[in-house]
């Protein structure tokens, strides 16, 4: 049977308040933790500081055992379960710090009441050897406050694998739940933690059915260490199959392959799969740039050298000069030319421009003397911020940016790109030059809309 828990959430961010609203609607009794008081305004009237696919209406849906506060002591003392998820931001060498996630602990630690027992969750993606530093903090806060023999205070590492714009879905759905606990009594409050999700006993919100033929998702019990690794070898694997397909799509170009039946050809083979096999402009977002990157440093601080993944990064890096390479040579240079750029976030469905590869090739343009368009369904806000001060044009509508333009990027591959009417696209441009950089289009049908068509390794 189900026995609802009560659970403390560090941290109201994408992670956290993701993962935090749906175990509300799980049934447990959940309150968010963030320091940021506007947000826990926003958050008590019901609204999301983040866009995600269903996340306002599952708040709805879960709003009774659902709670927000800025105190910490208020949200931890009588929870059986306190969760982690506070941000762990890239630091200049690379290294992902931790002092979000120690801070939080050490708060943590100064709100728990004797004779109780917790469980803390690390779900933040932490470098190998967090959890412990964790668990040494806790014990010393408490030893501080001379409690070591009347609390006890587990510390497990719980990583989560949520996709931006799929997060929910991801937290219902997921391949796997990976727990990596010292203490097999960490594991057993995971397990009923997770177990509406392990045995798929929740009544799926509306919008979320489950998928057809779903299996139920193995638990995989670990070390906190390996659990610390798998999270960070997961997103590197990702990042340099994609990397890998790009790299292969270069050599396309020269040979006249054409990438998008390669990766059909090869990902049909169940050993290597067919997704995340999509050459382009590369990956960004706020997960394989900053894990890669930790990944790295991890190596040098073990003096351990990482080149597969090294040259993952450095794949990825080119991709965007490729493009522009691209241009230079169908435009004869890109200086004083009219340029404009299709979708800035770093991929279709979310407003996140960070570490978007397309927002990069706008600054490489930019530098490189053309005058940049831009448009963006949804992320032009979030983009306007972060190019302030630099000369581009922001366009509410593609056609009026191909208005007398000379070169169009494809940069993201939004659905609502792959409806627009090519040959009246064609028909507003100076010159009808379309880099597809994310192989949206039908190469054939591009050129007998007008266009001069250059995809990515095709
Ligand atoms: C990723 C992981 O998928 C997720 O498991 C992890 O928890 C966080 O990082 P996310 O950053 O939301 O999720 O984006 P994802 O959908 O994985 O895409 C990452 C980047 O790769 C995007 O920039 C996307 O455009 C790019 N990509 C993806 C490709 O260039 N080609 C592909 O075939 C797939």
């Amino acid at each position: 049977g189900f026995k609802p828990l009560k659970v403390a959430m560090i941290g109201t961010g994408y992670v956290g308040l993701a993962t935090g609203t749906a175990l509300a609607y799980l049934g447990h009794q959940v309150t968010g933790v963030d320091k940021d008081v506007s947000k826990i305004k926003l958050l008590r009237s019901g609204k999301s500081p983040i866009r995600e696919q269903g996340l306002e209406t599952l708040l709805a849906l879960a709003q009774d055992r659902l709670f927000f506060t800025h105190s910490t002591a208020e949200a931890v003392a009588e929870a059986h379960v306190i969760l982690i998820a506070v941000g762990t931001p890239s630091k200049a060498n690379g290294e992902a710090d931790t002092q979000f996630v120690e801070a939080a602990a050490r708060e943590v630690a100064a709100s728990l009441l004797p004779g109780r027992n917790y469980i803390l969750v690390v779900k933040s993606t932490v470098p190998v050897g967090t959890n412990r530093r964790v668990a040494y903090v806790v014990n010393r806060v408490l030893n501080e406050r001379g409690l070591a023999k009347e609390v006890t205070a587990y510390v497990v590492s719980n990583p989560e694998f949520l996709r931006e714009g799929m997060a929910l879905y991801d937290t219902f759905y997921p391949d796997r739940i990976v727990v990596g606990a010292r203490e097999a009594a960490g594991v057993e409050m995971l397990r009923r933690l997770y177990r509406p999700i392990l045995e798929q006993t929740f009544d799926p919100p509306p919008f979320l059915p489950r998928p057809e033929g779903y299996a139920l998702p193995p638990l995989i019990t670990t070390d906190p260490t390996s659990a610390e690794m798998i999270k960070y070898a997961a997103n590197a694997f990702l990042a340099l199959k994609i990397s890998f397909i790009n790299e292969i799509a270069g050599l396309c170009e020269k040979v006249g392959a054409d990438v998008t039946e390669v990766s059909r050809g090869i990902g049909l083979d169940p050993r290597i799969g067919l997704r995340f096999l999509a050459a382009g402009l590369g990956w960004g977002g706020s997960c394989f740039p900053k894990d890669t990157a930790a990944l790295l440093a991890m190596g040098q601080e073990y003096d351990y050298d990482l080149p597969i993944v090294a040259a993952a990064r450095e794949i990825n890096f080119r991709q965007r000069l490729r493009v522009v390479e691209k241009l230079q040579e169908a435009l004869k240079g890109v200086r004083g030319r009219v340029v404009g750029v299709l979708g800035l976030s770093f991929k279709p469905g979310t407003d996140d421009i960070r570490e978007s590869p397309s927002m990069d090739l706008v600054r490489i343009l930019i530098d490189r003397g053309a005058h940049v368009r831009v448009h963006d369904p949804v992320a032009l806000d979030n983009a306007r911020r972060a190019l302030e001060g630099l000369e581009v044009e922001f366009f509410q509508d593609p056609y009026t940016l191909a208005s007398g333009a000379e070169a169009l990027v494809l940069a993201t591959e939004w659905p609502e790109y792959r409806h627009l009417d090519l040959a009246r696209l064609a028909g507003m441009m100076r010159t009808p030059v379309l880099v597809d950089g994310r192989n949206l289009f039908d190469p054939e049908q591009a050129r007998r809309a007008g266009w001069t068509y250059l995809g990515v390794g095709r």
